[in-house]
């Protein structure tokens, strides 16, 4: 049964009372959730949260979906998130995270590859279209002006 550190329940206390809407306070403290929950948000993490901000667990899943940015699964230790719609969709983003995918005997987005390392997943554009194919590892700083060679070295090199 998933529960928040002490530390992490003061930090969505502190957002709830932040800001006017309660339901503002939904996005950081899924953030927290996540971080605590080894990078997902499982269904009693949601039951959880739905608990502590008096919120329905409804209204705090429709916005966990709604956004690419918080995971429904396991992930691996590294999630690799691939920019794949306009300009990075242009220039081979969804190629990229599929030649990723398979070099990592992945079959699929939010599989987690064997040796429990990698999971992949198509993402929303994260704002650094100028420099597309972008990825984004965890919520590390973007890699960008990607190429299959040049991804893949990035992910080699991932102890
Ligand atoms: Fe990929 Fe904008 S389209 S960063």
């Amino acid at each position: 049964m998933f529960q928040l550190s002490d530390e992490g329940k003061a930090f969505v206390k502190k957002q709830l009372a932040r800001y006017e809407q309660k339901e503002s306070a939904i996005i950081p403290s899924l953030y927290r959730v996540q971080d605590e929950n080894g990078g997902w948000v499982s269904p009693e993490a949601i039951d959880h949260l739905s608990e502590l901000m008096d919120i329905p667990a409804s209204r705090i899943q429709e916005v966990m979906k709604f956004y690419t940015m918080f995971n429904q699964r396991p992930r691996g230790k590294y999630h690799v998130q691939v920019c794949t719609t306009l300009t990075c969709g242009m220039l081979g983003g969804r190629e990229l995270c599929s030649f990723l995918m398979k070099e990592h005997g992945v079959k699929g987005p939010g599989e987690v590859s064997k040796d429990g390392k990698f999971s992949f997943s198509h993402v929303e554009c994260l704002g650094s279209c100028d420099t597309a194919p972008v990825m984004q590892i965890n919520r590390e700083p973007y890699h960008e002006s990607l190429t299959e060679e040049k991804a893949l070295k990035i992910l080699k090199e991932l102890k």
